[in-house]
């Protein structure tokens, strides 16, 4: 009786093994054929140690920006070079830089936004100068826009410098934020694929803050509420792709999301740490304990609103998980400044243009 009992048991623990075990291997395979579909969310998904990384050594990347290599301007650990994005349901493809170059050739793809464009723009030329060391390049900067150019491959991979995206005019009063002015615009036309950015030059007040006076429709004032500010020029910037890109046609959109700072340690529960600095472990799993980013909100309403569809590169979540990703001391090389913004190259950026590639290559 009892004998019988036991071997019954042990039956039905093995036959769940069984089903959990086939169940595990057609899910496996199922992704592999699907890989990167509407199926598998990307974004959904923790960061996980892999001796493999990082895709590039900043040593390998002769042009990258002082303020993105932290490895050379002293910061000790190294651990936080190695931890790749996986998604939950799926498993993202590897990036191959000559793939997106001959998929690319004859066209351009550029960044516009604040420096967090900068950053992914270095990061995507950093990526794909390694995976092509000997092809000629050549960089070039005229007025705020950085044209990064193969010429084997007659590809653009350029970086327009926009921090509102709408436009700051001078004026007998002073300067004028207009959210509903986006002349800047005239330099977008033409890219085959964009991605934009905007959030962090929002927040700044004080000597950080380019502007005297917010225009808003007729309204002049000295300020307003900077969320609501944010929503109505995005939706400035909405009108304008729906009703002046050919979305898919000749043109791929994207937004890249609102790149998280780790400036206050009680974010992600723990108090006594601050900010950034010394962090040298991501949060583990998929969920960030300060939720969801307020910017985050504005920008997927905004999204929603639109006509034309516009590829949001969902970093927040992600990039909010990677509290050792930033520069901290180890960034301007030489001054004070904690830089809990902008993130290390090679990093989290890299993570984005993975996502970028995998987007790229499914459309
Ligand atoms: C972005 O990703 C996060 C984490 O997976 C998720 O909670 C959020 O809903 C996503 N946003 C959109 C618009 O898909
Ligand atoms: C702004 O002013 C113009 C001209 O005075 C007027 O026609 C328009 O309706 C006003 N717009 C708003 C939003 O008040």
């Amino acid at each position: 009786m009892g004998a019988f009992a036991i071997a019954a048991t042990t039956f039905v623990v093995l036959s769940l093994l069984q089903q959990l075990h086939a169940g595990h291997e057609e899910k496996v395979e199922r992704d592999e054929t699907v890989k990167g579909s509407d199926y598998c969310d990307l974004f959904h998904g923790s960061w996980v140690y892999d001796e493999s990384y990082p895709l590039y050594e900043s040593s390998n990347c002769p042009f990258i920006e002082k303020q993105f290599d932290c490895q050379m301007n002293g910061r000790p650990d190294k651990e936080y070079l190695k931890y790749r994005w996986q998604p939950t349901a799926c498993n993202l493809p590897r990036f191959n830089g000559e793939d997106l170059l001959s998929r690319m050739s004859g066209k351009s793809i550029m960044f516009v936004g604040d420096s967090l464009s900068l950053n992914q723009w270095q990061s995507l030329t950093c990526m794909l100068h390694t995976a092509v060391p000997h092809a000629k390049y050549t960089i070039k900067t005229v007025e705020g826009l950085s044209t990064f150019k193969f010429s084997e491959y007659n590809t653009k991979v350029m970086f327009s410098r926009n921090a509102f995206l709408v436009d700051i005019v001078s004026m007998p009063i002073g300067r004028v934020l207009e959210l509903d002015s986006i002349e800047g615009s005239k330099l977008w036309k033409g890219a085959d694929v964009l991605i934009f950015n905007t959030w962090h030059w929002w927040l700044h007040t004080g000597r950080k803050q380019p502007w005297d006076f917010i225009e808003d429709g007729n309204h002049t004032q000295p300020d307003m509420d900077r969320l609501v500010a944010y929503e109505k020029a995005l939706n400035t910037w909405a009108k304008w792709v729906d009703t002046n890109v050919d979305i898919p046609s000749k043109t791929s959109v994207f937004f890249q999301g609102v790149s998280p700072d780790h400036m206050n340690s009680n974010d992600w529960g723990e108090p006594n740490a601050k900010n950034c600095a010394g962090q040298t472990k991501p949060i583990s799993g998929g969920n960030y304990p300060g939720g969801k980013h307020p910017a985050e909100l504005v920008v997927e309403k905004v999204l929603r609103s639109m006509s034309k569809p516009v590829y949001l590169l969902n970093v927040t979540t992600l990039s909010q998980l990677r509290k050792d990703g930033h520069p901290s001391v180890f960034g301007h090389g030489g001054h004070r400044d904690m830089d809990c913004s902008h993130w290390c190259l090679p990093g989290v950026p890299d993570t984005w243009n993975e996502l970028l590639y995998a987007a790229l290559i499914q459309s």
